[in-house]
This record gives structure tokens, C-alpha cells and sequence, in this order.
């Protein structure tokens, strides 16, 4: 028996990463899985790969004309939703003096933004009891040179994982936040110009982490599994880092 047995979840930015470990996770679980993203032959390729338990809706998080269509796809199937894993988001290394008005919205339309327009659109599709899942990082409190937007963006999470766990409490809905360390994804290799630095950025990154290295998608996907079972019945408003000690020691 699956430890999501019957229940629905959605993932935002699923096609890669985190979010698609995740969601193989869910779905191997038990739940039925929508996913999202927004390149389409990518997002294709996800639902094929997880299988029948996933449906993809290409959807961007920033427009909330998109998270309307999302969220009536997800209707259509009539169960509402148990679980939500907003995870899309991303970032780029800018320093204070190189950021622009663009670097700045676009963080903050995909990381804030988005992540509060996904959950408040949620809101009637969400089941009494349901886990909502927000994603932090640990660059929120950590100072990285030339972070600072995306840190700032992620310390903006924290605080709404905070609100809308008393918020929801009413309804026995869940918040908590995943909170990330250095994980191997597109997401992190994206942040190099080349393969040769993106080889130079995972060995940086690997040798702050205590346990000496990166973490896998899978092991993220642990956490979140956890976070989305009735494991974790009694934790709300949490941090969860899964950050090899990055934080910790
Ligand atoms: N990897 C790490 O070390 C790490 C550490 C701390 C926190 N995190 C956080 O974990 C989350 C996942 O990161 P990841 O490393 O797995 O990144 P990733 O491999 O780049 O995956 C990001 C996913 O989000 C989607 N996405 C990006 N922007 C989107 C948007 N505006 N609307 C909808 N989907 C969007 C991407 O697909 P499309 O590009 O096709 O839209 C992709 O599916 C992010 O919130 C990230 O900030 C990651």
C-alpha cells in the first residue's frame, strides 16, 4: 500500500529536478499527479516518463491567467487536491550592483509571486487536511555573493509558510516548507556559463556542505514525501532542511 494512496497532488515545476523527483515519488505512491512547467515538449516527456498516475498542464506560475487554466484542469477530475508541492522557482547570480529591474521582477514574479497566486487559487480545490509544501533554500539566510535577490525571494516563503499555516489551520491544512541545500538539478547547473563551470560551482558547493557533497533530487523528493504523507500528521509551519548540514553545524 502507497503512503498517497488515493489522493491527488500537484507539483508546480515538475519537468526537471526536484519537482520531478518528486512527483515519480508521489505517483509511485499511490496519488494521482498533475505537473507543471512551462516548455511543453519537456513537460511531455515527464508525463511519459512518470506515467498514467501524472497528467501535465503547461502552466507558468508567474500568469495568473495560467494558474486559472491550471486550476480548472485540475477541477475537471473532481477530487479537489491533498496535496501541494509549490515548487517551481529558480534564480540567477547577480550582485547588488549588477541587478536590474528585469533580474528583480523576474525572481520575484516566479519565486513570490507565484508561489502566492498558486496556493491562494488552490484554495478552493484544496481538501480539509491537505499538505501544502512551499520551497525555500537555504541561501535565505547563508549571505551568498551575488544571490542576494533569490535569497531575499526565498526569505519571502518562510514568512508565508508562517502566515498560512495559522491561516489554514481551520481546515487541518498543512504548511510547511522544504528548505533545500545545494541538490544536483538544471536548476543549479544553469547557474555556470559552461559545463566546465558549472563542474567548478558543484565542487564548490559540495565542499560546504558537511556531509562533502551535493544532494540527489531523490533525497529532496524523501523530505517532500514526508512532508506530504501522514507522517508528518502533527508538523506544521516547519522548516525541513535537506541541506547535508549546510545550516545546521
Ligand atoms: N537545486 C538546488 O540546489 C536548490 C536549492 C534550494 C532551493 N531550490 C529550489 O527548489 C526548486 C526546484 O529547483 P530545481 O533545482 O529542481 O530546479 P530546476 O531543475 O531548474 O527545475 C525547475 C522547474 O520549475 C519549472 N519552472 C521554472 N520557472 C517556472 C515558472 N515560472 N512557472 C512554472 N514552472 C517553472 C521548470 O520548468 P520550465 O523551465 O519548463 O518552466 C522546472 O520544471 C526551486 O524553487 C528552487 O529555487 C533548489
Amino acid at each position: 500500500m502507497g503512503q498517497l494512496d488515493g489522493k491527488t497532488a500537484l507539483v508546480t515545476g515538475a519537468t526537471t529536478g526536484i519537482g520531478l523527483a518528486t512527483a515519480r515519488r508521489f505517483a509511485a505512491e499511490g496519488a494521482h499527479v498533475f505537473i507543471t512547467g512551462r516548455r511543453q515538449e519537456v513537460l511531455d516527456a515527464a508525463v511519459a516518463e512518470i506515467g498514467a498516475n501524472a497528467t501535465g498542464v503547461r502552466s507558468d506560475v508567474s500568469d495568473l491567467a495560467d494558474l486559472d487554466r491550471l486550476y480548472a484542469a485540475v477541477a475537471a477530475q473532481g477530487r479537489g487536491i491533498d496535496v501541494l508541492f509549490a515548487n517551481a522557482g529558480g534564480g540567477e547570480f547577480a550582485t547588488l550592483e549588477q541587478v536590474t529591474e528585469q533580474h528583480f521582477d523576474s525572481t520575484f514574479d516566479t519565486n513570490v509571486r507565484g508561489t502566492l497566486f498558486t496556493v491562494q487559487k488552490a484554495l478552493p480545490l484544496l481538501n480539509d487536511g491537505a499538505s501544502v509544501i512551499l520551497t525555500g533554500s537555504t541561501a535565505a539566510t547563508t549571505g551568498t555573493e551575488a544571490f542576494g535577490v533569490y535569497a531575499a525571494s526565498k526569505a519571502a516563503i518562510r514568512s508565508f509558510a508562517r502566515t498560512w499555516a495559522n491561516e489554514l489551520k481551520g481546515r487541518a491544512i498543512r504548511v510547511n516548507t522544504l528548505v533545500p541545500g545545494p541538490i544536483d538539478t538544471p536548476g543549479i547547473t544553469g547557474l555556470a556559463p559552461d559545463t566546465e563551470q558549472a563542474g567548478h560551482l558543484r565542487n564548490s558547493l559540495a565542499s560546504q556542505v558537511p556531509l562533502g557533497r551535493m544532494g540527489r533530487p531523490d533525497e529532496a523528493a524523501s523530505a517532500a514525501l514526508f512532508l506530504a504523507s501522514d507522517q508528518s500528521s502533527f508538523v506544521t509551519g516547519a522548516e525541513l532542511f535537506v541541506d547535508g548540514g549546510l545550516n545546521q553545524v
